[in-house]
This record gives C-alpha cells, structure tokens and sequence, in this order.
C-alpha cells in the first residue's frame, strides 16, 4: 500500500481520530512505518533507537513470532469454547513461572480487561469493594481501571475518586514521604507499609473489609520506584488481616524485564505471592493478548456463582500462538539473563552521568527498566519536569526515543526491548551526556525551570554534535 504524505495523515487524524488520544511528540509526531529489533523506521527510512517500548518486548517484528501468527491465522481463530492446544499449552507454560499456588489461568486482551477481571475475581472472592491503590499508579483505561488510577484520577479534569477507592502514598524512598535521608531501607519499607496498615483499619472502621490491594511491584507510571525491602511482605499481612486480597500487576514490568526474576514480584523475596498477577503488553509483542492467572480458590469463588465467563477473543488460537512464541524467543535467546546484563551496564553507565551532571538525583533499576530522576536541587530533590521534557525531545532530535513520568513528570524511563545491546547504551549515554551539558547553558531552563515550548520544537538554540547522531545503527 502506498503511503500518504506525513501531512496528509496528521491532517486524517486531525480530523478522525478523538482528539483525547494523545500522540508522543506532539509538535512533531513520528510517522512509524516499520520496525526491526530496537529501532523503528520513519516514513522516510530514519532510524529511530527505541527505548520505550517493552511491548515490542522481544524486538519489533521478531520473526519467530511473526511466523507463528500467520501460520496459526491461515488456520484458524475462533473463541476458546472449542478445544485448542494453543490456549492449554500457553496457561500451562505461563503458570510453571509462577509460584505453585498461581494455578488457574483466564485470558483476556489488554492489561486493562485483565485488572478488570481480577478486581471482579476480587470482590466476588472476598465480598468486598474496598480497594486499595497506590498514589501515582496506572491500571488501565477501562472505567473501572480509571477508578483506580491515582496516574488519571489526579489529572485536571479526571474523574472524581469514588468512596470505594483508597489511595495509600506511594512507597518511593527517594522523593516520598518518608526518605532515604532519614531512614534506612528497611524502615522506610515499614513506615510505608503502616500507611496501607491504617488504610485497613479504617475500612474495618467503617464496619466493612477490604477487597484488594492492588500495586504493581516495580512502579512504573509513579516514576520507576522498587519499592523498600519489606514492603509487600508486611502490606499483603496487612491486607489478608483486613480479609482483602493481593493482585500484582506486572503488565508492565514482567516476562523476565527484570533480568533475574519472570515477574516483578519475584524481586521481593520467594515468600510475595500474590493472590492475582496481571499480565499483558510483553505478552504478545505488539499484538493483544493479555492473561490473569490466580489461585484455586479464587477461581472457585467466581465458578460458585455460577455465572460463566465467556471472551469472544481472549485466548483465541492466533494471540496463544504468538504468546507461546514470544515465551519460545525469551527462552531460546536468553532475553531474560541478557536484561539482567546490559541493565546493570545502562545502570553503570547512568550512575557515571550522575557523577559529572547534578541534575541527575537519582538512578534506579532492575533489568531493562531503569529510571534517572532529574532535580534542580540534590538536596531538596526538587523535581526537574522541564529539563526532562527538553531531554526527551532533544533525545528525539538525535533518534533515540525516551520518556519521562512520575508523579512530577521528570523521571527519564528506559524500558526497550530485550534484545537492546550494550552498544546502544553507549550510544545512548553520549547522546544524554552532550544534552545534559547543553542543558547547564541554557542558564533560564536549569535554574527558573521555565517552560521550554520555544526549545523543544527541534531547533533548540544549542547544537549537539552531527557526528552523535550518526552513532544511531542503521539496520
Ligand atoms: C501497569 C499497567 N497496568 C495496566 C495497563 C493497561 O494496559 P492496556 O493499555 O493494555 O489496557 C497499563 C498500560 O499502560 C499499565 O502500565
């Protein structure tokens, strides 16, 4: 198919597509036409070094799992009421990484239908409502995933918090409310998990329990927190005491992100075993498949009701294909052990910025999932949003793809795909280097943190050297 000229298509989506939905550079959005491991191709054939996208988790296009959908979709594709190997063989695959009491497998087809579901399995297992969220978290765009979403619900104009919904602080040691500077690691991990104790006792107050504490266990959308040694362990006692339940969202941050564990909670000690975890994105590797895996006994609670649980494309043919052969690559190209390797050299790398650039507070990670939190102050810890969103579209201008996020929006994230190369982390860390001592001269942007909309639309009054840019592998 030929394409349309960039103009022609942003005109199009002007005009046809919600106004809601947000694009990534809205000055100058990227027309995407191709992808190929960690990089993706513009219209015109750029390069573009991808370091956003842990959906392309195996790298865009892998082969294998190209291969895989279009066998199985010559076949057939139909709901999971008839008997298929696919389906069988991928719930037994996901649940042999899981601790053993996570046994029972429901698919569905996005992160958001599969939180959906567990707060469902939730308040149909404990017979509460009361769920219990963290301040910064995203869980979906469903409206019950909204309900949820401390990341929407505090936005101008989100939606108002609903009585059932309670927001415990976010468990960042860094820049929360209790911090490194005062306490060590395992009382911070406490003080946090107190907060989710009170919470408890005051849903109990009201005469009521609670349904769900639901979190993910390496925050995301919050700012790339790992929460304290000690958290979980005393948060889910707190929550199971109150007759609540535990769902880990690891739509995120799982099938093997991490580097040394499958799923986030892992990372937690082997005793964090969550009641629901909630898988997608990675999942399918761009394609939707999403999964909820629990226990026996909350998957009895929803079979007593007796009402079935029917999802015309939840774990159809094609999506468990392309599941098993994502799981398939993890496997055979040691994705998980590599995350784990070239993580603690982007980590490395990052902590020798921090070193030369005072901005850089803090830098946190685990595997390919790393965060560097920008502060105008190191010792206030002053949120720097501005530099990072200069960041961000600077490091567009050179062709390398980052975001920022966190409450405050001045978290740098990394989170590419796994086959992402220590050669791409030295790219990226010169790149970030030049930008970051770019910034020290623009003397309003470092120390007003003004707004930068006259810098960021690509001709920002300072020039990095061409010759970087050209580091950018072109395959
Ligand atoms: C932690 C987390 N949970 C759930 C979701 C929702 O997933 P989806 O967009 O596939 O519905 C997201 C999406 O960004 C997410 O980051």
């Amino acid at each position: 198919m030929e394409l349309l000229p960039k103009s022609e298509t942003i005109a199009l989506r002007e005009k046809y597509i919600a106004p809601s939905c947000d694009l990534f550079f809205r000055k100058d959005p990227l027309k995407i036409v191709r992808g190929k491991g960690q990089y993706m191709y513009d219209e015109l054939g750029n390069a573009y070094l991808d370091c956003i996208n842990n959906v392309a988790h195996v790298g865009h296009c892998h082969p294998a799992v190209v291969k895989a959908g279009c066998e199985q979709m010559a076949l057939i594709s139909t709901n999971n009421r008839f008997l298929h190997d696919n389906i069988v063989l991928c719930a037994q695959r996901l649940i042999a990484t899981m601790p053993s009491d996570l046994s029972v497998c429901f698919f569905v087809n996005s992160g958001s239908e599969a939180n959906d579901l567990a707060m469902r399995l939730a308040q149909i297992h404990t017979g509460n409502t009361d769920i219990i969220t963290l301040h910064g978290a995203y869980h979906g765009h469903l409206t019950s995933t909204v309900d949820i979403s401390p990341y929407k619900l505090n936005m101008p104009g989100g939606p108002p918090k609903k009585e059932f919904v309670n927001i415990a602080p976010l468990p960042d040691s860094y820049r929360g409310k209790y911090r490194d500077t005062t306490y060590n690691n395992d009382e911070v991990g406490h003080l946090y998990a107190e907060e989710v104790k009170e919470i408890c006792k005051k849903i109990q107050g009201k005469g009521k329990g609670v349904c769900a504490f639901i979190a993910e266990s390496f925050i995301s959308c919050g700012g790339q927190i790992i929460p304290p040694k000690g958290y979980f362990r005393e948060v889910y006692q707190h929550v199971r005491a109150a007759g609540g339940i535990c769902i880990a969202d690891e739509v995120q941050v799982g099938f093997g992100r991490v580097g040394n564990h499958w799923w986030a909670f892992q990372m937690h000690g082997d005793d964090i075993v969550p009641d629901i975890v909630t898988l997608g994105k990675p999942m399918g590797n761009g394609h939707p498949v999403a999964a909820v895996i629990t226990t026996k006994a909350v998957a009895e609670s929803f079979k007593k009701t007796g009402v079935g649980y029917f999802n015309t494309y939840g774990g159809n043919p094609v999506s468990c294909a392309i599941a098993n052969a994502v799981l398939d690559v993890i496997e055979a190209e040691n994705l998980k052990e590599r995350a784990l390797e070239v993580g603690d050299y982007l980590k490395n790398a990052c902590e020798k910025l921090k070193q030369q650039h005072e901005i850089i507070g803090d830098v946190r990670g685990a595997g390919l999932f790393v965060g560097i939190e920008l502060v105008t102050d190191r010792i206030q810890r002053v949120p720097a949003k501005e530099i990072a969103s200069y960041v961000v579209n600077r490091m567009k201008e050179e062709h390398v793809l980052l975001s920022s996020d966190g409450p405050e929006q001045n978290v740098i994230k990394f989170k590419p795909p796994m086959v992402f190369t220590k050669e791409n982390v030295d790219t990226v860390v010169l790149l970030l280097n030049g930008i970051l001592q770019e910034v020290k001269n623009i003397p309003h942007l470092c120390c007003a943190e003004k707004s930068t909309d006259n810098l960021i639309s690509g001709k920002g009054p300072l020039n990095i050297k061409k010759t970087v840019k050209e580091q950018v592998k072109c395959i």
